[in-house]
């Protein structure tokens, strides 16, 4: 992105925030009613501290179910209210970072559950942590945030409840937009694309490897999901080829596996790549990755928002303008304790146990963090990245606003695991972890046949 997109994103909002400062900004006062956008694992966790602050709140839910992408749904395009779906989970999945990082603050799976348990393992985790902190009964389902307003000393919180279609409006003083960051696929754009005949759908809509037996199956991308799903399919297609231009340590994935450039263009039967190489293909799967989506934020909220970016906030959660409203999930590259930490943050901004600095002082240090990112070369979509500052961020946070410190072992475990993934992708889930301190960790060979999972829910 040229420099001048920067200088006009960062000029934008500085002229939109100063236009609006009024005394007072920075202060939270403890919430009388916050409300909770979404029920999936920043949700929940946001609700868990919440509770325990004794915050009134509600979570507002658009579906029938809490778990958000956790959890399997068979249906595609719509569910069965006619929302769109929510949840991009697939059968067989399994977790590709260990659970110790992505667990919450003293809630551990059971000992003997494998470091990389299934999806729907963790689905049911979910479910017994909303049971043991009795985070159900402050969950309203069937309510699908259409629109949030700040309407001057409190936000209106618009929602559709699916069963009547009838819409309400409600008066929260804190809101925690946590509706999710994977459920916006992007489709690439190619010539030819119309042309094709055969079926082409994205990673979001993929369930079931059987849906593949014996066919042509062209995977596009080498993300979480296309490398995943070479895994899961390379045995069962016929023939399964994969563009991407990830460079890794390559797996022996089957015979029928076959490794391709970028695409160049599709025709009726097939597609053409970059090194002029035909491959004809029944289906394609497009693994290209989402985009943030929040619909429901009117202008009035003061948040400059696209598909690549949420800006500007204040601990990559908090809405300077209005610091009222604050999202937990927004942020990329990060652990799932990241998305915790901020729950518990969040909470206990709006219980009023610390106080932010003034809107100037947030902004300022909003700034500084985009100059950080422009002298690491990096550009305005990585606004929203958190990375390798992991550990910088848990310390500040925690110093901040007083939460616990997620220790240093964590962000390290994470880091291994990313590189080690790439390095031996079919069996790196085949590894136990344990935490010994805050700075150490053991990890040995230990794998499990058919994915036992203890929880039982
Ligand atoms: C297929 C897949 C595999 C993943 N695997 C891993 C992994 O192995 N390890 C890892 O660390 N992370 C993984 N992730 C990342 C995952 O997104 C996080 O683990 C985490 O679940 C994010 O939770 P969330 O609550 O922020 O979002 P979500 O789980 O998406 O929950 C958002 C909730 O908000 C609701 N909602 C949305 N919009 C509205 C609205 N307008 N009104 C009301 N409710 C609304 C949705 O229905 C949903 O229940 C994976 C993601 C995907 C998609
Ligand atoms: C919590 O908020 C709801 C909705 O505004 C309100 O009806 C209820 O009285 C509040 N409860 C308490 C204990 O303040
Ligand atoms: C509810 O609001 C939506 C806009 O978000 C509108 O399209 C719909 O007609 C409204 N429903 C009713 C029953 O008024
Ligand atoms: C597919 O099967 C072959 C032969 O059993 C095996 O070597 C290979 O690892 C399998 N591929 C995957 C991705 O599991
Ligand atoms: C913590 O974050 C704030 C806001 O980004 C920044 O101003 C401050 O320098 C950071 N402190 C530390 C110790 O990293």
């Amino acid at each position: 992105m040229a420099n001048g997109q920067w200088s006009c994103a960062v000029l934008l909002c500085f002229l939109t925030l100063t236009l609006e400062v009024r005394d007072g900004f920075g202060m939270v006062k403890p919430a009388s009613r916050a409300c909770i956008i979404g029920a999936g694992y920043s949700g929940l966790g946001t609700a868990r501290f919440m509770k325990e602050h004794g915050v009134n709140f509600t979570v507002f839910e658009a579906t029938r179910y809490l778990g958000g992408t956790w959890r399997f749904d068979p249906h595609v395009g719509t569910d069965e209210d006619g929302l769109p779906m929510f949840t991009s989970m697939y059968k067989n999945l399994r977790i590709n970072t260990p659970r110790l990082t992505m667990e919450y603050t003293g809630f551990p799976f059971p000992e003997e559950t494998q470091s990389y348990p299934t999806g729907e393992c963790f689905y049911k985790y979910l479910k017994l942590f909303a049971k043991q902190f009795d985070l159900v009964q402050h969950i309203q389902f069937r309510s699908l945030v259409t629109s949030i307003k700040w309407a001057d000393d409190h936000w209106d919180v618009t929602y559709m409840k699916t069963d009547t279609k009838m819409n309400h409006t409600e008066q929260c003083d804190f809101v925690a937009v946590a509706s999710g960051e994977f459920s916006s696929p992007v489709w690439p754009k190619f010539d030819g694309q119309e042309t094709f005949k055969g079926k082409m759908i994205h990673s979001h809509d993929y369930k079931d490897p059987e849906d593949y037996r014996n066919r042509r199956v062209l995977i596009v991308g080498a993300g979480p999901s296309g490398l995943d799903l070479a895994i899961h399919l390379s045995n069962v297609t016929a023939k399964l080829v994969h563009s991407h231009h990830l460079r890794y340590n390559q797996p022996f994935f089957s015979d029928t596996y076959v490794k391709k450039p970028d695409i160049k263009m599709f025709t009726s039967n097939g597609v053409i790549f970059q090194d002029g190489s035909f491959e004809e293909v029944d289906d394609v799967i497009f693994c290209t990755g989402y985009d943030f989506t929040h619909p429901f934020l009117d202008k009035s909220v003061g948040i400059t928002a696209s598909g690549k970016f949420v800006l500007p906030l204040y601990q990559h959660t908090v809405n300077i303008r209005h610091p009222t409203l604050a999202f937990v999930g927004v942020s990329k590259k990060i652990l799932n304790k990241v998305l915790e930490a901020q729950g518990e943050y969040v909470a206990a901004l709006a219980a009023g146990k610390f106080e932010l600095p003034s809107q100037e002082a947030m902004l300022k240090a909003w700034l500084t963090h985009v100059r950080a990112l422009k002298a690491k070369g990096m550009r305005l979509v990585d606004v929203n990245t958190i990375d390798n500052d992991a550990d910088n961020y848990f310390a500040n946070i925690t110093e901040e606003a007083g939460i616990y410190r997620r220790p240093p072992v964590l962000s390290d475990i994470r880091v291994f695991n990313a590189r080690y993934r790439l390095e031996d992708l079919l069996n790196y889930r085949d590894f136990d972890y344990q935490i010994v301190d805050d700075h150490n960790y053991k990890r040995w060979y230990n794998p499990r046949k058919g994915n036992p999972c203890p929880i039982d829910i």
